[in-house]
Order: C-alpha cells, then sequence, then structure tokens
C-alpha cells in the first residue's frame, strides 16, 4: 500500500489547534458536569468551524458519536433534517428524512454547512473547500451517498443520478463558474468567478462525488463503514512519491475519472429529462406535450455537449486564487486563438514532483515570484504547470500570451511539469493530463487548432528544458513535431 490515509483533523494549523481540543470536551467524560460548558460551545461551535471539509467531517464525527449512534444511513438522515433537504423530489426517492434531530450545537453549523444557495452578489453557501483544493457542493454529495447506502437495504439504487447532478442539468445550457475562498486555512466565504448557472463547478463536483461515493457503498460485500469514515477515506488520501500512478482508486483527486468511468453521458441525459418528467408530476402539473419534450431532449442535449467538454474532456484547473498568485503587472496581451502549438517544458526549479495542494500552490507562488521579481516579468511565464497531486495550475491560461518559450509565446501554449526530467520522468498521471486531457479540452474549446504540433522547450531555443528524460518521452507523442526552422 502506497498511501497512507490519514484524518483530516489531525493536520491542523495554528489558529485552529485551541476550537478543536475545546470541541472534543463535551465528547468525553467531560460531558454531564459541564452544562455551561454545552451552552457556550453551541454558539462556540458555529464561530469556529470553518467550511473546509475536515471541519465538516468533525462535526459529522460528532453526530456519530452521539447518543443516536453512528450507523450511516441514520446519520445521513439526521444530517438531510438539519439542512432541510426534505422536498418531495428527495423524498420521492429516499423517503422523508425523520429521526432524532442532532444536537443543538451542531445544527446551526450543518445546516449552513449543507444547504446549497447562491446569493445575489455571487456568494456561494453550501460548499466546503476539500484538502486537495477543489470545492465541493455538500448537498448532491450527501443525497449520492444516502442513495447509496439505501440500496444495500432496498437492493437497487434509485434516483442516484438524478438526486446528484441531473435535476440541475435543463435549467441553462451554461455552466460553471468555479470560485475562490477568502481564505485556504480557515475558509468561510467562496465567492464566484462569474454569473452563476445552476451547476457551479462546486456543485459538479459535489454530484460528481455523490454518485461515485453512492455506487461504491451500494456494492455488496464492501465493508461497513462510518459516514466520516468514507469521507476521510475519500477526501484525506496523501499521495506518496510516484504521486496518482499507486494511489487507491477511491479517493477525490480521481474524481473525474472515476466518473468518466461509471456515467455515460446519453444515460445521464436521458435521467435529466426523467428528472423534470417527475419534478412536473410531484408538483401535479401535467406531462409534457410531444413538441415540448422534443425541445427539452434537444435543450439538454447540448447541455451534455458543454458539461461533457468542461468536467469530463478537460481536466480540473486550480484557478489562480486558489494558489494565492499575485495580480499580472500590467496589461496582458490578448492571444489571437485558436493557437498552433504547445511548448512542453519542466520546472527544474522546484525539482521535485508536488504530491499536495499546499505544496503545488507554494511552488506556484515561488515561481511567480521569482518570474516577477528576478526576471521583471509580468506573471508567471507559463499558461499551465501541472503538479504531481492530480491538478492542473492555472498560470496565464487560454487568452493571454505567456512568457515561456522565447519568440514563440503568441503562436502556442507554454505548459510545464513541476519537478527536474533531465534523468527521471513525471508520473504517468501528470503526463497524461497534459498529453490527453489539457490537449484535447485546448482543441475541443477552440483553443489550439486540431492538428495543433506539440514540441519540447529544447526545439526552439538553447535549453536543456524539458530535460532529457521528459524530452525522450514526449517524442513519442501524438501532435509531437519536427522544429520547423526559420521562425
Ligand atoms: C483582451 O480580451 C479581453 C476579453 O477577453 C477584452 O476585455 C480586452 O479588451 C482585450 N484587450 C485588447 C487589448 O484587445
Ligand atoms: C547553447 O548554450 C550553451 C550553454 O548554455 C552554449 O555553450 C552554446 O554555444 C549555445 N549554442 C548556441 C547555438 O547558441
Amino acid at each position: 500500500m502506497h498511501v497512507n490515509l490519514y484524518k483530516c483533523q489531525e493536520e491542523t494549523t495554528g489558529a485552529d489547534i485551541w476550537s478543536r481540543s475545546r470541541l472534543r470536551m463535551d465528547n468525553g467524560h467531560w460531558k454531564p458536569a459541564l452544562v455551561l460548558v454545552v451552552v457556550l460551545l453551541s454558539t462556540y461551535v458555529e464561530a469556529s468551524y470553518s467550511q473546509h471539509m475536515d471541519d465538516f467531517i468533525n462535526a459529522v464525527r460528532r453526530v456519530e458519536d452521539g447518543d443516536h449512534g453512528s450507523d450511516p444511513l441514520s446519520v445521513l438522515r439526521r444530517l438531510r433534517m438539519a439542512a432541510g433537504l426534505n422536498d418531495a423530489f428527495i423524498g420521492h426517492f429516499l423517503g422523508n428524512a425523520v429521526g432524532p434531530e442532532v444536537d443543538a450545537s451542531l445544527s446551526g453549523y450543518l445546516s449552513k454547512a449543507v444547504h446549497h444557495r447562491v446569493t445575489e452578489d455571487a456568494k456561494e453557501e453550501g460548499v466546503v473547500l476539500t484538502p486537495d483544493g477543489t470545492t465541493v457542493a455538500l448537498a448532491p454529495l450527501l443525497l449520492g451517498i444516502e442513495a447509496g447506502f439505501l440500496a444495500k437495504t432496498e437492493g437497487r439504487v434509485r434516483g442516484l443520478y438524478q438526486l446528484t447532478l441531473a435535476k440541475d442539468l435543463d435549467s441553462s445550457p451554461l455552466l460553471g463558474p468555479d470560485g475562490c475562498w477568502d481564505s485556504v486555512t480557515s475558509p468561510q466565504v467562496f465567492t464566484l468567478m462569474g454569473s452563476p448557472s445552476a451547476l457551479t463547478t462546486a456543485r459538479v463536483n459535489g454530484g460528481m462525488d455523490g454518485v461515485v461515493l453512492g455506487m461504491e457503498v451500494s456494492t455488496k460485500g464492501r465493508r461497513p463503514l462510518t459516514l466520516s469514515g468514507l469521507l476521510s477515506e475519500y477526501y484525506c488520501g496523501q499521495l506518496e512519491s510516484e504521486g496518482l500512478d499507486t494511489a487507491p482508486r477511491l479517493i477525490s483527486r480521481r474524481r473525474r475519472e472515476n466518473f468518466r468511468g461509471l456515467v455515460s453521458p446519453p444515460v445521464l441525459a436521458r435521467q435529466v429529462v426523467k428528472a423534470v418528467e417527475l419534478r412536473r408530476t410531484l408538483t401535479g402539473r401535467s406531462k409534457m406535450e410531444v413538441k415540448e419534450k422534443k425541445q427539452l431532449v434537444a435543450l439538454v442535449k447540448e447541455g451534455m455537449k458543454e458539461f461533457v467538454h468542461k468536467y469530463i474532456d478537460c481536466p480540473p484547473i486550480i484557478p489562480r486564487c486558489m494558489w494565492g498568485a499575485e495580480p499580472y503587472r500590467g496589461t496582458p496581451t490578448n492571444l489571437s486563438l485558436p493557437l498552433s502549438f504547445m511548448f512542453i517544458h519542466h520546472t527544474h526549479t522546484p525539482s521535485q514532483p508536488c504530491l499536495t495542494f499546499q505544496q503545488c500552490a507554494t511552488d506556484m507562488r515561488s515561481m511567480q515570484r521569482f518570474h516577477q521579481d528576478d526576471r521583471g516579468w509580468d506573471d508567471i511565464g507559463y499558461s499551465f504547470v501541472a503538479g504531481s497531486d492530480g491538478y492542473i495550475y492555472e498560470g496565464r491560461s487560454w487568452l493571454q500570451r505567456g512568457a515561456h518559450t522565447l519568440g514563440h509565446n503568441s503562436v502556442g501554449y507554454g505548459v510545464s511539469l513541476i519537478g527536474d526530467y533531465a534523468t527521471r520522468l513525471p508520473s504517468q498521471h501528470s503526463m497524461g493530463l497534459v498529453r490527453d486531457q489539457l490537449a484535447s479540452c485546448a482543441v475541443g474549446g477552440g483553443r489550439l487548432v486540431a492538428d495543433f504540433v506539440l514540441q519540447g522547450h529544447r526545439q526552439v531555443v538553447n535549453t536543456s528544458c524539458p530535460g532529457d528524460a521528459l524530452y525522450d518521452e514526449i517524442t513519442g507523442w501524438e501532435h509531437f513535431g519536427e522544429v520547423k526552422k526559420g521562425k
């Protein structure tokens, strides 16, 4: 086994330690005597729990440690009740949430953490930051898991796609956007980067995780696990030096590949139509007419195309705000798209592949500092950077000209892999992110021409970059092209 599983909350940062040790007090033998503490705690809990997955898992653990036990289905029902996830649509598949209420000291936090909405000033609520730097909406996640656990008793999974994703895939052909947290160590406020659709990136992430985990827990013979155990296994798995190459299958950093393996877009599209029909029935409206249904099917098909492009073909990209980028200095130059080249780099320094969000974000900040302060450039030079943590990090991105490949910055994207690859290769997984996903994402989005040429930095500039080992490797990649002289 190459992966250490740890409990998220063991990775505490300074400010959190005090609050967390306080919270543990009322679990143990202190409880009977300290009524006052419990009362104080109830205001305290809400103030001190952040919108981080670690804190949510801790809250779940407290529900499980309470008087009503840790049976996952019953815990999920109590969470659903606390969060008010109790409408007719959900009840149709999962039944009404009935049972003992969660402790008053937790219910405020839980309903705030789980209840999903987007405010008028583009703040997205009901979402949490995960240790891998992505954000998930908790409601679709929990509904998917509940559908999975319920299937264990009912024999088949009902409504998994409808509860997690399909319910909102019809409302608009637009999807996203992602957003930015006010703090990555103690996140409280998540602000969207543009106008919200019904399926923000966090909703999609939560929905995908709900499908993946719902399927998993419904599998017969899987060892029983508490909800908090399941969440910490999935969200807190650490990688060793091989990166995702040797990581377990069921880990949040594999969200998109797992989802891709489970769900076919036509099946998902049919579920979207079924969800609309069900909602009509539940609200007492008549069935759709043939023409209306045809229009819906066409609309869903369009929406599904965008969904597949954005969330299945494209790799997950950590936005600049999440790695703590400094602003661009000066005025960026727009690229004229589509471009014809992708240039492959290694960072050389940092020389070690990064395996965690924290480390990759630190590396991104240090490269940006070097490029801006020492080199005097406007910004980090690369268009995109691949970590070994399962993610692509946003540099100058798709629209702005980079500073990566002297004399060729207007004609191609510069993509760098973090590490020194003179004598060894990056993880297969991180190379796949660049070679397959980033490339097809660029072509599908009209950013690169379909017959674009992929080259190593050294083919156009006198440099050893991207390292001998990585250069040898990319000569075998599709789209690899020989030097065209005379540029
Ligand atoms: C560059 O593109 C952005 C939109 O993507 C636009 O707002 C801006 O005006 C453009 N800049 C120039 C110099 O064309
Ligand atoms: C390339 O760089 C090396 C050292 O950095 C230098 O010795 C060599 O002359 C350069 N070649 C050309 C063609 O500029």
